[in-house]
């Protein structure tokens, strides 16, 4: 099991004169909307429980109001809980005393912001240090680093520049290396790139993706958009009214939606862009790997379908035919099985995306195979499973059925 870095339970928020005066009405199932007509009290946060784990990118969805931000700022304690536990490492943040809490803010976490703010007057150099600047580590130390930091991010030889000089993707980007300057292993990114041009912000979630998968931080990252949810989260949150609707990998989302909230977000999502080959394949129904055509024929026959993938220690190799195999099999039983009998139906790789395989899908008779970058079969992907999941129709069945 990977390893649990943030624990969230039973965690309530409410905001107003008398927050937890609140709480009964809450376990009594009043509604959020109820409570503020009667009490003035809004209720941000409802019985959250959750696990983020070490090195994920955790993603927290939801429309505008439904807690998100709420529920980040209870990770470094920018907000205390009404009621309920945040353990970070194993370690109940509400217990720290103020100076271990200074510490813990400074080193552990860090935050990218919707807005940017950064300071204005100082040089982008300057504004990426800072973080470590006010860790006290002495200052060649924090500008080398920042200026490190600066080029990863693509605006080497900016150093010296103001933040106004910048556009928007460009001081997000500062932004995003002042949060990795510091070293911290918790990045928290508060509608990150929500406030960016479509095409910028397509950008930054590329260069996100590509600093994660050499990094591996644990990123939790909020968006109100679904595509960029599917595009980053390794697992998605959703939040509805304060409350955790579902929370589960992206296909899970898509596929198996909790309820008709879920349901209704996800209608419009593009399957075939937003699901890869690896979420919807299966097992490999027949595969050989014998030597002889005798050998190769009795495997077959054990199965079902006319056909099987041929695999070797050298892995995949091609399509063996049941016709092929009996007709040479009539002249010489026990005759090694040879390129000659195979049929030369190309991979398709676990991590493409859905679209870019549909016409390989639409050209052979056979569920494609799926090899890995080491050559190994791992799956097959057949045209009927292709339709399933792009059918809108057995989306929803797919939903009221049990896993
Ligand atoms: N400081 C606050 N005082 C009162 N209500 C607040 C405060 N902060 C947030 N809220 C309320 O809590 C709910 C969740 O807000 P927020 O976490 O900002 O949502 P999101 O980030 O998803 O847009 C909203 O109803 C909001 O009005
Ligand atoms: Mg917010």
């Amino acid at each position: 099991m990977p390893e649990t870095i943030i624990e969230i339970e039973g965690l309530y928020k409410v905001f107003g004169k008398k927050p937890k005066s609140i709480m009964p009405l809450i376990k009594e199932g009043q509604g959020k909307q109820q409570i503020l007509e009667e009490t003035g009290h809004t209720v941000g946060l409802k019985d959250i429980n959750l696990n983020i784990r070490r090195g994920e990118t955790f993603v927290i969805m939801g429309l505008s109001g439904s807690g998100k931000s709420t529920l980040i700022r209870h990770f470094n304690r920018l907000i205390d809980p009404t009621a309920g536990k945040i353990k970070v490492e194993g370690v109940d943040i509400m217990k720290l005393s103020p100076k271990k809490l200074q510490e813990f803010r400074r080193h552990k976490m860090s935050m990218v912001f919707q807005r940017f703010a950064l300071m204005p007057h100082w040089t982008l150099i300057k504004n990426v240090a800072y973080g470590l600047t006010v860790q006290g580590i002495p200052q060649k130390q924090c500008l080398e680093k920042a200026k490190a930091w600066l080029k990863t991010v693509g605006l080497a030889g900016y150093e010296e520049q103001f933040p106004s000089q910048l556009s928007g993707g460009q001081q997000q980007r500062v932004g995003l290396a002042r949060a990795l300057c510091t070293d911290a292993e918790i990045l928290l990114m508060d509608e990150a790139f929500s406030a960016l041009d479509p095409l910028i912000r397509s950008e930054m979630q590329d260069q996100l993706i590509g600093l994660q998968a050499k990094l591996q931080k644990t990123i939790i990252f909020i968006t109100h958009d679904l595509d960029e949810a599917l595009r980053l989260g390794d697992r998605i949150a959703i939040l509805k009214d304060g409350e955790l609707v579902q929370v589960g990998e992206p296909v899970d989302i898509l596929l198996k939606p909790a309820n008709a909230y879920v349901r209704a977000f996800v209608k419009d999502v593009n399957r075939a862009r937003a699901l890869t080959v690896e979420t919807v394949m299966k097992p490999p129904a027949c595969r050989i790997t014998a030597e002889t055509i005798g050998e190769a024929l009795e495997q077959m026959k054990k199965h079902s379908d006319n056909y099987a993938y041929y695999v070797t220690d050298e892995g995949y190799q091609g399509v063996v035919l049941q016709e092929t195999l009996e007709k040479a099999a009539a002249t010489d039983k026990d005759h090694k099985l040879a390129s000659k009998h195979i049929e030369d139906i190309p991979a398709i790789s676990p991590g493409s995306i859905l679209e870019a395989v549909i016409p390989e899908t639409l050209y052979t008779d056979y569920a494609l195979p799926v090899v890995d970058d080491k050559g190994d079969l791992c799956g097959e992907l057949s045209r009927i499973s292709l339709a399933e999941v792009l059918g809108e129709m057995n989306v929803d069945q797919s939903a009221s059925l049990p896993s």
